[in-house]
């Protein structure tokens, strides 16, 4: 059932709990990633079925470089599963993949992957499916804020027009809509360096379950609970 639901313009995950999914079911984490991969699938097409505009899944943050190599490499082996299996599904879906983060540390063949798929479905006019891998909300602003430095340096702009439209032009996706609705599975109650300037003013909505279980029941409970939102973005209404 679908009818009662507010489908939000924007939507960003934080997909939390593989690896706890994984040790509860006794299996080792990658199996977690692998499941989680399904639930990837499922809550892009169905975003798209749904008419999201924009959809940003937190796949892999600039602090995920920290876990051991065997879990990266193996989290970029999925990655670029993903990549080259799930083209027809995003075809078939008319979504547009981009990519939001830092190219630098990434693996060549992953970006290859990753730049192929970008332009694939570059001609797609359904919803923008951002992929944020090697991504950090500091290191996001970071950037942004060192671009504008260099304009400013060369005389392109003057330090008075550095505004906060200013600012958003330099980010990693300018292009997409700031997230109306923050989802973020496996309970826990943070943000974690997450898109820190766009979700401003998201709702937020934190699920109990962990990201490889988090299916269409859960993604509508989530849109549901958004469309009794009263959202006054600061004023009185
Ligand atoms: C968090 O679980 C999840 C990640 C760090 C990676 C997310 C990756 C996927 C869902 C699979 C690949 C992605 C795509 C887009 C194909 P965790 O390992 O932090 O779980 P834990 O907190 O329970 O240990």
């Amino acid at each position: 059932m679908t009818g009662d639901l507010v489908v939000p313009r924007s939507v960003a995950v934080i997909m939390d709990g593989n690896g706890r999914w994984a040790k509860r079911a006794g299996l080792e984490r990658i199996r977690g990633h692998e499941r989680g991969t399904e639930a990837v699938r499922t809550t892009v097409t169905e975003c798209a079925r749904l008419g999201v505009e924009a959809l940003v899944l937190y796949a892999f943050s600039e602090e995920n470089w920290k876990r051991p190599k065997r879990e990266i490499k193996l989290l970029f082996g999925l990655l670029e599963r993903f990549l080259v299996q799930e083209r027809p599904t995003l075809m078939d879906n008319d979504v547009r993949l981009l990519h939001s983060g830092r190219r630098e540390r990434l693996p060549a063949d992953v970006l290859a992957l990753l730049d192929e798929t970008i332009a694939l479905t570059a001609g797609n006019r359904g919803m923008r499916l951002g992929l944020a891998i090697s991504y950090g909300g500091r290191q996001e602003l970071t950037d942004a804020t060192r671009a504008i430095a260099r304009r400013v340096a060369q005389g392109e702009l003057a330090p008075d027009a550095v505004d906060e439209a200013e600012l958003a032009r330099h980010l990693y996706l300018p292009e997409l809509p700031d997230p109306d609705l923050l989802i973020r599975t496996a309970g826990e109650l943070r943000v974690s360096n997450f898109l820190l300037w766009q979700i401003s003013y998201a709702e937020i909505w934190v699920s109990d379950v962990c990201w490889p279980e988090f299916g269409r029941d859960e993604l509508h409970a989530a849109f549901r609970d958004y469309g009794r939102r009263v959202r006054r973005f600061g004023e009185v209404r």
